[in-house]
């Protein structure tokens, strides 16, 4: 998707559809939506008073040919109460108009930002909206309407005076929103279609197009590297794993500047292994390398917009596979950092590839960690597709985490690791074991694995397995993988020092 700015007069712009939005209980009098209803010969007042136009949050109105414009149509949005509207929802209205546009077999559109939001931030977030809402994950279907998309749209409602916000918002709202799709576009793929070898193919492209140095480990170095935890979940499998290593240096380089390590779980199919999971609903196990992709796709991001501090990825990837070979439970494994590991559950491999996948991201210098994975069911009960489950060992630390989620509109939420739950993952017999015992606490447990392997390194662990694909249709977005963690990651590193 095309997209610039106009700073023409609205009633000037051509374009097959003008969007903007109304707030609850507002009266066109003042500011974009006093100049449209007079363009218009008060079309606005009339569709207020009728009661048409309320402002409820997403409620959409449609006007053909809209005398006085110079825009095929006028579309405009709810927007909620006033005092409730932020870039969040900004980005979603931008996302809403997209979708319901585009059925409609619009082509250009242009987005009028009211007067409060007119700054690069308000910018960047319908640049978000507008370019997250036009993927569809239609890859495969050989009967897709050819073009069903936007192809172009405009930012309007700035002054001179505010361009070069604009500017500076379309161009991180464009970089951040393809990056979010990059990684959209890898956690829809069938696991066919992307084994842990594809996945590192597709990364080394990307890392190569975007100027980033890149490393793949294959099975061989991966076994030299002594990663056990790792092998082990890739033993069951005929496809062998893969370990991929991204670096973004910035120019200034400051010696003793700490370096963000960002560790995302690639399981590009999990079965669960000997302890299978049950068949219903197992096809979308696919999505469980969606850690791995966010990490992928943020790297892509950060690549073009150059935060200060030094950024390393690394992303285990391989199939948990029930094969002949397979580990079982009770299995005692080694992992990269020495730590043996009891294997009680086979399906709890997240974590067995992000502890060989940490000690390395420690080994290669990171002095802070963060990792994203598809973890555990556990963190869907606790918080269902809304929040993404953070646990953190240093305050500060995931208090810029949090920031970030909140600048960046990703929901997350704190869960705690306090010591007593160390006490449920005690192995009789190695150091530590795979699976929480006693009752409860799924996905803490699993947190309280990692922690073990991150020593004193600050680390943060977003556990995305409740938030990483979307079931059902929203307006503002397609079914599937939803690439979160990619905005959040990158403001924060953005931000990092
Ligand atoms: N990939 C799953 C977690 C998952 C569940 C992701 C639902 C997305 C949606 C993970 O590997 C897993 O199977 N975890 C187990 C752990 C258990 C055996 C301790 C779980 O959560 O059931
Ligand atoms: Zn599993
Ligand atoms: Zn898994």
């Amino acid at each position: 998707m095309e997209i610039t700015v106009d700073t023409r007069p609205l009633a000037a712009i051509e374009a097959d559809a003008l969007v903007t939005y109304a707030f609850e209980q507002e009266k066109p009098v003042e500011g974009l939506l006093a100049q449209l209803d007079a363009a218009t010969g008060g079309a606005l007042t009339k569709l207020a008073a009728s009661g048409e136009l309320t402002g409820k949050m997403l409620e959409s109105t449609l006007l053909y040919y809209p005398q006085g414009l110079a825009a095929q149509r006028l579309y405009i949005l709810g927007a909620g109460k006033k005092g409730k509207f932020g870039t969040p929802e900004l980005r979603r209205l931008a996302g809403a108009a997209t979708r319901s546009l585009k059925s409609r077999q619009v082509k250009r559109l242009t987005f009028l930002v009211r007067e409060n939001d007119r700054n690069a931030a308000a910018a960047q977030a319908v640049v978000e909206g507008l370019i997250l809402a036009n993927f569809d994950s239609d890859k495969y279907k050989t009967d897709k309407k050819p073009g069903n998309a936007i192809v172009s749209a405009a930012l309007a409602g700035w002054e001179e005076s505010s361009r070069a916000d604009a500017d500076r918002g379309l161009a991180r709202g464009r970089i951040i929103a393809e990056s979010q799709n990059f990684a959209r576009e890898l956690g829809n793929e069938p696991s066919n279609r992307l084994t842990p070898r594809m996945l590192a193919d597709r990364a080394e492209a990307m890392a190569k197009a975007a100027g980033l140095s890149v490393e793949i480990l294959d099975e061989k170095k991966i076994a030299e590297m002594k990663m056990g935890a790792l092998l082990s979940v890739a033993q069951g499998s005929a496809e062998p794993p893969r370990m991929i290593v991204i670096t973004y240096t910035p120019e200034k380089l400051i010696p003793g500047a700490p370096v963000l390590g960002l560790v995302g779980k690639a399981i590009t199919f999990d079965t669960g292994g000997i302890s299978i999971k049950p068949a219903n609903d197992m096809e979308k196990m696919k999505y469980d390398m969606c850690g791995g992709a966010a990490i992928i796709g943020a790297m892509r991001a950060l690549a073009s917009l150059k935060p200060p501090c030094k950024v390393i990825a690394v992303v285990p990837s391989t199939e948990n596979m029930p094969g002949g070979r397979a580990q079982k439970p009770g299995d005692v494994q080694i992992a990269m950092s020495g730590k043996s590991i009891e294997v009680i559950n086979t399906d709890a491999e997240g974590r067995l590839i992000l502890a060989d996948g940490i000690a390395y991201a420690k080994q290669l210098g990171c002095t802070h960690l963060i990792d994203a994975a598809t973890l555990t069911g556990a963190v869907v009960v606790a918080l269902a597709n809304v929040n993404v489950g953070v646990f953190g060992s240093d305050q500060a630390f995931t208090d810029q985490l949090l920031a970030s989620s909140k600048a960046a509109g990703e929901k997350m939420w704190p869960l705690p690791i306090d010591e007593e739950y160390r006490e449920m993952i005690k192995s009789g017999i190695a150091d530590i074991q795979n699976v929480g015992s006693g009752k409860g606490g799924g996905a803490i447990t699993a947190a309280m694995f990692l922690k073990e392997f991150t020593g004193d390194t600050p680390w943060i662990h977003l556990d995305i397995a409740g938030t990483a694909w979307q079931d059902d249709l929203k307006p503002w977005n397609a079914k599937g993988a939803t690439g979160v963690g990619v905005r959040t990651l990158v403001d924060l590193a953005m931000k990092f020092k």
